[in-house]
């Protein structure tokens, strides 16, 4: 088996794990594989930086496309982030013949059509383990493992940063800000936090994955996305209270009306095993028709966790090479002319349970006026909590748990609660899913 060159784009967090672990694992990845796998090219705007972690035994640019155009590079390993320059780069590799690995789901989410179809053209890999889920191989579990089922629904906590600032904000009792400067500390968050804490980066992850669960192309603007920032922690302790956990969760099912594509805080029963997923680790849990709910865990972000993915998709590049192009498992788990444009549902289209709460004048009638409009819309309830007013205070909390109902059913409610005399402010609605069948 032939060796393979490999020229590293930006070696900073995943880019300097990735080196790492080439490096220590080498004896044993070289065995697995028959061949060896040498980064013998690296590019990082910030020289000092590049010349520090490769300790000088590796070339190194501050010249990306030094990289892309070298004739002795076989794979470029795209690690800088963003969608500009690193399109450039990608097409660029790709154009000059060379196989591709990244971990930027954002190229992917929403350039990914295009780059896979520019790939296909030159017969080359674009290899993105990395890009779900950090160390998880989702992408192989969904695209090789599950191949035998019809995927009915994914539903993932897919962002570390975020499910590790919910974790300590619940253990801790720290402040949101105080918690995200922490997960950026630790190398989880993107270059833009926003990313993280207003679901963007999930959605990213979730479009791929439906895109490869349900053979759909990639569709990033369809995802409805809503973030963690306007959660309290008066919400988490109720959930609590009530036997559910808050979590981000990235969800995509397909039914005979459509596909839905969805990333928003979450209700889950706290006895699902994804409940219990704290800090930055990630989870997947993946329904196919043949093999029943299936569950993925591990760490979704950080260094090493991230780099197994990025050089387990060098192994395979290594091992795929002198396969013909259609003999390769393809980009998104179907050939590109097999993949069809379902319907993509609306958040308004979309059926669930909802967590309702509002602050209520503390006097007769209120409850039966809130139900009853519940019940005109056919709503039904599940459980109801109402929290005593603090000393001094006039106004009391109610939380409500409903039965399934259609989104848009649920919105004309919620506006006629809000418009009710006793009712103080908006009402906080957080979907719930049950995660079981
Ligand atoms: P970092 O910011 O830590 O590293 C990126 C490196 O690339 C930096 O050193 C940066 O330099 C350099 N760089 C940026 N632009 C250029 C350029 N045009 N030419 C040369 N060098 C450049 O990012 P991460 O390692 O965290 O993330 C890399 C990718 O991996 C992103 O797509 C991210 O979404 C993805 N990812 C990250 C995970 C994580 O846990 N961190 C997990 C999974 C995926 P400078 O610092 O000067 O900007
Ligand atoms: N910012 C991302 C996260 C990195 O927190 O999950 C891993 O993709």
């Amino acid at each position: 088996m032939k060796e393979l060159r490999v020229g590293l784009l930006g070696i900073g967090t995943v880019g300097g794990g990735t080196f790492t672990v080439l490096q220590r694992n080498q004896a044993d990845i070289s065995r697995r594989l028959g061949t060896h796998i040498h980064i013998t090219l690296v590019a990082d705007r910030n020289l000092a930086l590049a010349k520090e972690v490769t300790g000088g035994q590796v070339t190194v640019t501050d010249d990306a496309f030094a990289v892309v155009n070298h004739p002795d590079i076989d794979v470029v390993v795209e690690l800088i982030g963003g969608y500009t320059v690193a399109k450039e780069l990608v097409l660029t590799a790709i154009a000059n013949g060379k196989h591709v690995v990244t971990a930027n789901k954002a190229l992917l989410a929403v350039h990914g059509n295009e780059i896979f179809q520019a790939a296909a053209n030159k017969g080359v890999i674009v290899a993105y383990e990395a890009a779900v889920a950090g160390g998880i191989p989702i992408i192989k579990a969904l695209r090789e493992g599950l191949s035998a089922n019809k995927i009915e629904w994914v539903a993932g906590i897919i962002n570390g940063t975020t499910n590790f600032i919910l974790s300590e904000m619940r253990d801790k009792g720290l402040a949101f800000t105080e918690v995200l400067s922490e997960a950026q500390r630790l190398g989880y968050a993107e270059a833009d936090p926003t990313f993280d804490v207003e679901g963007i980066d999930a959605a990213h992850k979730l479009t791929i994955m439906a895109s490869i669960a349900f053979g759909i192309p990639l569709q990033f603007d369809q995802a409805y996305t809503e973030g963690i920032t306007q959660l309290t922690t008066k919400d988490i302790q109720y959930a609590e209270e009530l036997g559910y956990r808050v979590k981000l969760l990235g969800i995509t099912k397909q039914s005979a009306a459509g596909v839905e594509l969805r990333v928003h805080p979450t209700l889950i029963p706290e006895k699902r095993l994804i409940a219990n997923v704290n800090g930055a680790m990630n989870a997947v849990l993946v329904k196919g028709d043949a093999v029943g709910p299936t569950l993925y865990y591990g760490a979704g972000a950080g260094a090493e966790p991230t780099a197994s993915s990025v050089v387990a998709d060098l192994i395979d590049i290594a091992r795929a090479q002198a396969t013909p192009f259609e003999q390769r498992v393809p980009y998104l788990g179907m050939p590109l002319d097999q993949q069809q444009p379902l319907p993509m549902l609306p958040i308004s289209e979309i059926s669930t349970a909802y967590y309702l709460r509002m602050r209520v004048l503390d006097k007769p009638g209120v409850l039966a006026e809130v139900t009853k409009i519940l019940s005109d819309g056919e709503i039904s309830i599940d459980a109801m909590m109402q929290k005593e007013p603090q000393e001094g205070e006039a106004e009391a909390d109610i939380v409500i748990l409903t039965h399934v109902t259609l989104e848009k059913t649920m919105d004309i409610a919620i506006k006629a609660i809000e418009g009710l005399a006793a009712i103080d402010g908006q009402v906080t609605k957080i979907r719930m899913e049950e995660l079981g069948r």
